[in-house]
């Protein structure tokens, strides 16, 4: 009778819930698909159990709050913290801002431990502890030999459980705490695996409040799965300040340092740097990487004056059009929108007759990096009708425009500074669009020829 009077109250206190696997939907019961992202047999019990320390610490704090005026909110803003990594702070807008909680994702084996360690071993102004659920001593060690950087302040400690780093943080109070990766940490509060989705979010958001009580810099890197997304920790893309991505592919030696969402600064900027054999360099003038020099003029190849926020980017792209073998045409692009390049062959075909419905087209752009910016546009066009025609455009020759669906070519922002870029790089002429303005108070060094349609385009250059 005692016995399952005790049951009955334990049992009480514990609280299942299912959650999806794949993007953290709860359900009350099991359900097949998730309702949510449409996944099939992802849901998994978990245990929901809050301790109760943690919930008398957040009444306790929150207890003392009371709504007061907006202008006599306090202000004191500290300087951000610049870390020895010129691209990293820039892309945080600036630089490190206190107490704030970053989650850094990317593919396994792109180079996320390799750059915050990097970073850790860096800073030597004070202290660092970077704790990794994931390698041994062994491992890291050889890492940083192979980095070729020592630093006494950086502090390493391997360890999975979350109860044990945060005690160890509050000790050491480091001024920056890198966590690889959330999704090995694990507290005793949640009984599910490591990696599960309530795992991951009790741990983060305990790692939340311990950034912002002790203001210590906390940066969690975080696993992406094949189709893009952080794996569990997209459940976390709303609880942290910051969401930092390391994209690239993996056989080429570029990475791309990206923010998606940012408390503290803008999500335009970009970092980029080069995986070599001794660490990631900082590619501090990315447009002579991306432009590859060669000597001769080559067909199917144009240069793209890009942005990527306020950093102008030139970038090769490659094009190839062939006829198609096989009965369906093939378009196949690395680093372009598909659609997109559908987009602009079907202005080519009927705005300006070009006949391309039978021919495969790939699209490349050079570095294997991926860009968005549709002042592309004109450069891709200039590609596949160089490639079609089996005439180069000359290499000292770039463009930036945007092409309509009627075949216009459409003005882009910031055409002053890609066009400043281009004549450094040595660009003798530039095609830009003939709706942007103020064209004639530009640069000497370089010839500005302004166009309007994408036949006008073809005509200057290959007529
Ligand atoms: P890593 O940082 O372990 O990736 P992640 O933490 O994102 O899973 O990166 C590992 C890759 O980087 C591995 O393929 C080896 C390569 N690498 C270099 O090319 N140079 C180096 O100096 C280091 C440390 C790694
Ligand atoms: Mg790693």
């Amino acid at each position: 009778m005692e016995a399952q009077y005790f049951r009955a109250n334990t049992m009480s206190k514990i609280k299942t819930a299912y959650f999806c696997q794949n993007c953290g939907t709860q359900s009350p019961k099991w359900v097949g698909k998730c309702p949510s992202c449409g996944e099939w047999n992802s849901f998994v019990e978990e245990i929901v159990q809050k301790s109760d320390a943690g919930i008398s610490k957040l009444s306790a704090s929150s207890k003392g709050s009371k709504p007061k005026p907006i202008n006599e909110l306090e202000s004191n803003r500290q300087p951000r913290l610049q870390v020895p990594d010129g691209e990293l702070n820039r892309v945080l807008g600036g630089g490190l801002v206190q107490g704030s909680l970053i989650l850094f994702g990317g593919e396994p084996g792109i180079g996320k431990s390799t750059l915050m360690l990097q970073v850790a071993l860096k800073y030597s102004a004070e202290n660092i502890l970077y704790v990794s659920g994931e390698e041994s001593e062994e491992q890291i060690h050889m890492r940083a030999e192979r980095l070729g950087l020592s630093n006494p302040q950086c502090m390493v400690l391997m360890e999975t459980s979350l109860e044990n780093i945060i005690l160890h943080a509050e000790q050491l109070l480091p001024r920056i705490l890198i966590v690889d990766s959330i999704q090995t940490l694990s507290t005793t509060t949640i009984e599910s695996s490591p990696g599960s989705v309530s795992q991951v979010r009790e741990c983060a958001s305990r790692l939340l409040r311990f950034a912002k009580e002790s203001g210590t810099i906390v940066f969690l890197i975080g696993h992406i799965t094949k189709e893009g997304t952080l794996a569990g920790p997209k459940v976390l893309e709303h609880m942290v300040d910051t969401v930092l991505q390391f994209e690239g592919d993996r056989n080429h030696i570029y990475r791309l340092l990206r923010s998606s969402k940012n408390r503290f600064g803008s999500t335009h900027e970009i970092g980029i740097y080069e995986m070599q054999g001794a660490g990631l360099r900082e590619v501090a003038n990315p447009s002579e990487i991306l432009i590859h020099t060669q000597t001769d003029d080559l067909s199917g190849s144009a240069v793209a004056a890009t942005m990527e926020g306020a950093r102008p980017l030139l970038v090769e792209i490659q094009a190839l059009v062939s006829t198609a073998v096989y009965g369906t045409p093939q378009r196949s692009t690395t680093g372009f929108d598909t659609r997109r390049l559908n987009m602009l062959l079907a202005v080519l075909e009927k705005k300006c007759g070009f006949r391309l419905g039978m021919s495969d087209v790939f699209l490349n752009i050079a570095g294997g990096i991926r860009l968005e910016d549709p002042a592309m546009d004109m450069a891709v066009i200039s590609a596949i009708l160089s490639s079609n025609s089996e005439i180069a455009v000359t290499k000292h020759v770039c463009f930036a425009g945007e092409v309509g669906l009627s075949g216009e070519i459409r003005p882009v922002a910031r055409i002053d500074q890609r066009i400043n870029e281009a004549a450094k790089l040595g660009f003798k002429q530039i095609y830009v669009s003939s709706f942007n303005k103020g064209l004639n108070a530009l640069s000497k060094e370089i010839e500005v020829i302004a166009v309007g349609r994408v036949g006008e385009l073809f005509e200057k250059l290959f007529g």
